[in-house]
C-alpha cells in the first residue's frame, strides 16, 4: 500500500507504520520496487546533490594515456561515478565509505572501467572476435570479465565497442567488429548478455544485484566510426540514410539486449557534435526506442563541445550536453561547475536534472550497491582454467588463413623451423591495446608456443631480424638469412605494436614498416619457404608482401593465451575456419572501401581505377581452411510466413573442419537504392572429415528482406531478391527469391 502511494507521488517522505513511528526510508528498503526507491531518493535530494550525481571523476592510477586528466584522489561526498582501473581495494572502500558515511544520503558511487577484451587477462580483441564469427564465444568471454571486474570492485565496464568501421587508418577499428551493422548488431547483443546476463533485457537484474554481473555501455554513440580520413576525435559526415542503416543498428541491438548505459561519442555528427546531439539523444535513444538507462559522455566530451566550436563556454557546454541528453559527465568538470547557476539563472530546468539523476539512480538501485557499496574481501572465484579454454578457442577461431600457396600450412614434415622476427617473442604486442588490469610478462609468445608445440619433433631456431618500428637492423637482417639458409621453413612473425591501434593511434599508412618490409624481402632471396604470422589491430595493406610470403595467417592481437593457438594452427593441430570481418585494402586510395557498396551506374567495367585494381586485396568474408569444403545444393522455399534456406557443404579433405557460413541478400529493386549484398545471418558448424552438413537459415521477411529510410522506418517492398551463402559475396552460391 505504502508504495503504490509513493508511485503516485502522494507520500514521498518514509515509510510509516501505523503508529505513525519513521521506518527505514523506502530507497533503502531493498524489497520495494527500484521506481519507488528512486522517487524517494530524488524528493529528498537537494540540486547540489543532484547534481553531484551527474558527475565523473576518476580515482587511481591509470594506465590509458588519453586518460592522463586529473587525478583527484579526494573525490567530493556524495559524486555519481569514478573511472577506476581497480588494484587498490583500500582506496576504493574507503572513498566509498566518505559517500556512504559522510554524505547526508548515504548514495553509493559505482565504479566503472574500460574492459575492451579482457581484464586480469586479455583475449582476442573485437575486431578479430568478429573474424570467429562465434557471438557466443564472446559472450561467454564477457560473462567471465564480468566476474573479474565485480571481484576488483568495478561494476560497470564501457564495454562494447560497436562502431562500424570502413576505415584502417582509424586506431580504434580495433576496438569494434568491423565494417558490417549486421556483424556488429550481432556482438552488441553478444557482449552485452555475457556482461549482464540474459535476464536484464527483461528487467530482472538479480544476476547484477548477486555481483555477478556488470553494467555494459555501448560506445560510442554515434557514428564515431565515420572519422574523417582515418583521423581520431574529428568530424564525421553522415547522412540521416547513413545514420539509420550503418551507424545506428549496432546500438539499437546492444539496447534490444538490454544495456544499461550508453556512452556519447566525441565526434560532431554533420555539423552537431554526438555528445549535444538531441535528436540521437533524445528524439531516438528516449522517445523512439524508449531507453531508460544512463548515458555517459565520452572522456571531456562536454568540455569539447567548446573545442568544437559548438559552445562559447564550459557553462554553455554544460547546458547544451545535459539538454540534449548526457546524463553523466565524464571528467569535464561542466556540471559540477555550472549546473546549479543554470539552474537558478532559469536556463536550465530542474526537471531535466531530475530525469537524469534518475537515471543514475535506477542503474545504482539495478546493480544491488546500496545493498553492496564496499568491495568484500569475499573468496574470488577462480575462473583461471576456463578464461584460458575460452581464450584459447577464440584466437584459434578468430586466425585467418589468407594465404597458403602448396599448402605450405600445415608444417608436417620439417626438421629445422626459423622463427623470425620483431614480433615473435613480443608478449606485449598480443596482449594487445587497452589491456586494462593484464600483466603483458604473463602472455606467451609465438616463439615460446611454436617451440612447446614442436617439442621433440623439430628443431626450433630464433632470430629477431629488425625492430618493429624504426630502421632496419642490418646486423639483424644478415642473422636471419643465415637460420633461414639452414631451416627447412621460416615463420616469420610481423606487425604492429601493440599501441598502433586503439585511441588516438591513426596511421596515414596502414602498412608494415620499412625495416619489417627488408627483412620479409631478404628472407625471400634465400629461397626457404616462409610463412608470415601478422600481429596486429587493424588490416594492412599488404600489396607489397604478398608475394614473398608461401602462407599468410593474420592473428590479430590474440591475447594473453592467444598464441598456443596460432602454433597448433602452424602445426595442424588446429584447422584455421576465421573469416574477414573488415576488407583488406590493396593500397591507401582505395578506402574506404567495403563489401556493402550500392551498385554503380554503369556496368562492370565502367569507372574502375585506371591505375590499378579496383578489387579487394582479401575481400569482407575471406578465409582459407586446410580442408576441401565443397558447396553445393543452395534451395529456398517457402516456409511457414517466411522462407527457408539450405545449403550443403561437404568437406573433401582428411582433417574436420569448422565451416562459417554467411548468409547476404541482395533487393534487386528498391525505393531506397540497396547495397549490392546484404549480410543478414551467419552460423559457424563442425564440418567433419568426410561428411556433409546442412546449413540453414529460416527467412523472416520482416526482419531479413527489409530496409530503413532516413526517417528510420522500416518497409518491405514486394519484389526480386536474391540470396547467396558462402564466404566472400562475389564468390557464394546464389538463388532467387521472389516477394510477392
Ligand atoms: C576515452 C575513450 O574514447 C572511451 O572509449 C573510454 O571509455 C573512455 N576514454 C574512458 O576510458
Amino acid at each position: 500500500m505504502a508504495h503504490s502511494l509513493l508511485l503516485f507521488g502522494v507520500a514521498l517522505v518514509s515509510a510509516m507504520t501505523d503508529a505513525g513511528a519513521i521506518l527505514t526510508p523506502a530507497y533503502k528498503d531493498p524489497s520495494a520496487p527500484v521506481e519507488v526507491r528512486v522517487e524517494d531518493l530524488l524528493s529528498r535530494m537537494t540540486l547540489g546533490e543532484k547534481v553531484l550525481q551527474l558527475c565523473q571523476y576518476s580515482l587511481g592510477k591509470d594506465i590509458n594515456v588519453n586518460n592522463m586528466g586529473e587525478r583527484l584522489s579526494r573525490i567530493p561526498s556524495g559524486s555519481g561515478a569514478v573511472i577506476y582501473r581497480g588494484g587498490d581495494r583500500e582506496l576504493r572502500n574507503s572513498v566509498q565509505r566518505r559517500m556512504m558515511e559522510e554524505s547526508r544520503l548515504g548514495i553509493p558511487l559505482v565504479f566503472g572501467y574500460d574492459a575492451i577484451h579482457g581484464y586480469l587477462t586479455t583475449y582476442q580483441v573485437p575486431l578479430g572476435q568478429a573474424c570467429s564469427w562465434d557471438t557466443s564465444l564472446t559472450a561467454r568471454l564477457c560473462s567471465a570479465v564480468a566476474q573479474e571486474l565485480r571481484d576488483e570492485g568495478i561494476e560497470w565496464t564501457f564495454s562494447p565497442m560497436v562502431d562500424v568501421c570502413r576505415d584502417p587508418r582509424w586506431g580504434r577499428i580495433v576496438e569494434g567488429y568491423g565494417e558490417d551493422p549486421y556483424v556488429n548488431s550481432a556482438f552488441a547483443a553478444a557482449s552485452v548478455t555475457g556482461y549482464q546476463g540474459p535476464e536484464a533485457a527483461r528487467g530482472d537484474y538479480s544476476r547484477l544485484q548477486d555481483g555477478r554481473g556488470v553494467a555494459a555501455c555501448i560506445k560510442h554513440f554515434v557514428g564515431y566510426g565515420a572519422s574523417e580520413a582515418g583521423r581520431d576525435y574529428v568530424y564525421t559526415e553522415i547522412s540521416d540514410q547513413g545514420l539509420w542503416e550503418t551507424w545506428m543498428p549496432p546500438f539499437k541491438a546492444g539496447l534490444e539486449a538490454g544495456a544499461m548505459s550508453v556512452m556519447s561519442a566525441f565526434n560532431d555528427i554533420s555539423g552537431i557534435p554526438a555528445s549535444a546531439c538531441s535528436y540521437t539523444l533524445t528524439t531516438v535513444l528516449r522517445d523512439k526506442w524508449g531507453f531508460d538507462g544512463v548515458v555517459v559522455s565520452d572522456w571531456g566530451a562536454v568540455e569539447q563541445l567548446c573545442r568544437q566550436g559548438y559552445c562559447s563556454t564550459l557553462k554553455d557546454a554544460a547546458a547544451a550536453a545535459l539538454c540534449a541528453g548526457v546524463d553523466i559527465d565524464m571528467q569535464s568538470s561542466a556540471y559540477d561547475s555550472f549546473l546549479e547557476q543554470l539552474v537558478s539563472e532559469g536556463r536550465v530546468g530542474e526537471q531535466v536534472i531530475d530525469e537524469a539523476v534518475r537515471r543514475v539512480l535506477r542503474l545504482k538501485f539495478r546493480l544491488g550497491l546500496f545493498e553492496h557499496p564496499y568491495l568484500e574481501p569475499a573468496a574470488r572465484q577462480d575462473k583461471g582454467e576456463e578464461m584460458k579454454e575460452a581464450c584459447e578457442s577464440m584466437a584459434a577461431e578468430s586466425s585467418v588463413l589468407l594465404k597458403n600457396d602448396s599448402a605450405l600450412l600445415p608444417l608436417r614434415s620439417c626438421r629445422r623451423i626459423a622463427v623470425i622476427g620483431p614480433l615473435a617473442d613480443d608478449g606485449d604486442a598480443l596482449t594487445g591495446c587497452w589491456r586494462a588490469g593484464a600483466d603483458a610478462s604473463m602472455t606467451q609468445t609465438i616463439l615460446s608456443a611454436v617451440r612447446q608445440e614442436f617439442d621433440g619433433r623439430c628443431k626450433v631456431g630464433f632470430v629477431r631480424g629488425c625492430d618493429v618500428e624504426g630502421n632496419p637492423d642490418r646486423g639483424g637482417i644478415s642473422a636471419a638469412v643465415r637460420l633461414s639458409s639452414r631451416s627447412d621453413v621460416v615463420i616469420l612473425c610481423l606487425g604492429e605494436g601493440a599501441r598502433w591501434s586503439g585511441e588516438n593511434a591513426s596511421r596515414q599508412h596502414p602498412r608494415l614498416p620499412e625495416g619489417q618490409l627488408r627483412l620479409l624481402k631478404a628472407l625471400r632471396r634465400t629461397g626457404t619457404p616462409l610463412a608470415l604470422v601478422l600481429v596486429g589491430g587493424r588490416p594492412l595493406i599488404l600489396s607489397d608482401v604478398v608475394d614473398d610470403a608461401d602462407a599468410i595467417l593474420e592473428t590479430w592481437q590474440p591475447g594473453t593465451y592467444g598464441a598456443r593457438s596460432v602454433a597448433g594452427i602452424i602445426s595442424g593441430r588446429i584447422n584455421p575456419s576465421g573469416r574477414l570481418a573488415v576488407t583488406f585494402p590493396r593500397s591507401e586510395g582505395q578506402i574506404p572501401i567495403y563489401y556493402g557498396r550500392r551498385s554503380p551506374a554503369r556496368d562492370a567495367g565502367a569507372g574502375l581505377y585506371k591505375d590499378g585494381s579496383s578489387e579487394p586485396l582479401f575481400p569482407f568474408g575471406y578465409g582459407l581452411s586446410y580442408s576441401m569444403l565443397e558447396y553445393s545444393n543452395l534451395r529456398v522455399g517457402k516456409a511457414g510466413d517466411g522462407f527457408e534456406a539450405s545449403v550443403d557443404v561437404t568437406n573433401k579433405g582428411s582433417l574436420d573442419a569448422q565451416e562459417v557460413m554467411l548468409w547476404y541478400i541482395r533487393d534487386v529493386v528498391a525505393g531506397v537504392t540497396r547495397p549490392m549484398y546484404e549480410l543478414k545471418h551467419f552460423e559457424r558448424l563442425d564440418v567433419p572429415a568426410g561428411e556433409t552438413v546442412t546449413f540453414s537459415w529460416s527467412i523472416d521477411p520482416g526482419r531479413d528482406l527489409s530496409f530503413v529510410d532516413r526517417k528510420g522506418e522500416r518497409h518491405l517492398e514486394s519484389g526480386d531478391f536474391v540470396i547467396y551463402a558462402g564466404g566472400p559475396p562475389a564468390t557464394a552460391l546464389c538463388c532467387p527469391l521472389t516477394l510477392p
